[in-house]
């Protein structure tokens, strides 16, 4: 499904982030990336993602391809309707809109009608309840865990096949970890959404990963199978950092 060959990525022309990473998401499956902090994690989700030209940052090298054709060059918009979207770091929600105006923003890239995004709109109410009670709030005052789920349903309006998640768990009680990781394993199964996952939680993202990549220095230095499944799936070629 989503196929990274070889990338490489600079910042203001000078600055080598990623060195030569490769790795392969199959369609269906939960890939964790694990890597400490300034590994280059988000910046190989900005790639995928087409937001790297906002920070300065460049593909110097390598190609990103997404059911067979080339997003290296395509802009973000195009991305999120071919059907990518990301859940950034930091959740990142409008603090002044309401929880409602949030979710609805997710589907601004969409094209068929009015009457399936309300539908999706009530759908996605049923993987976060606690959203429907808040709905009329602003974002702002919601709770970090709440505000981390409105972020996933955002990113779920847009109706994306494959989802990436940057460090969903930061800053959240374990316990709050441990549901949001439950919900990201439903959306899997029930919605058919592949997913990305960022994180330096190792341990929570193992539990529900089929396939994890760690990263060192701007390369994936180890790939191995995580929880025990039958859709078992290796990351590209990993190099020894
Ligand atoms: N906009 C930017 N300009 C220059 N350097 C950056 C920029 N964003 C990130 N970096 C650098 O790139 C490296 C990787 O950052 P990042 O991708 O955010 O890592 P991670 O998400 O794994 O913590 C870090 O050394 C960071 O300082
Ligand atoms: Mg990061």
């Amino acid at each position: 499904m989503l196929q990274i060959n070889n990338l490489e990525v600079v910042y203001s022309d000078i600055i080598l982030v990623l060195r030569g990473i490769s790795l392969t998401v199959s369609d269906r499956s939960i890939i964790a990336f694990l890597g400490s902090n300034g590994a280059g994690k988000t910046t190989t989700l900005k790639a995928i993602s087409g937001l790297l030209e906002y920070e300065d940052g460049e593909i110097k090298k390598g190609a990103i391809e997404f059911d067979g054709r080339p997003i290296h060059k395509m802009d973000p918009q195009e991305i999120v309707r071919l059907g990518i979207t990301q859940v950034p770091e930091g959740r990142r929600v409008f603090a002044e809109l309401t929880v409602e105006e949030n979710i609805r923003v997710g589907s601004h890239t969409r094209r068929d009608g009015k009457a399936v995004v309300a539908r999706d709109y009530e759908r996605i109410f049923g993987y976060f309840p606690i959203l429907r009670e808040r709905r009329r709030l602003q974002a702002g005052f919601c709770s970090g865990g709440e505000q981390q789920m409105l972020a996933i349903a955002r990113a779920l309006m847009a109706r994306p096949s494959l989802m990436m998640l940057d460090e969903p768990s930061l800053g959240l009680a374990p316990l709050l970890v441990g549901e949001i990781f439950g919900m990201i394993r439903r959306i899997n199964e029930e919605e058919q959404v592949s997913i990305l996952l960022v994180e330096q939680n190792a341990v929570m993202a193992l539990a529900v990963s089929s396939t994890a990549t760690s990263w060192r220095a701007g390369r994936s230095s180890s790939t191995a199978p995580a929880r025990s499944s039958s859709e078992t799936r290796t990351c590209g070629s990993s190099t020894s950092a």
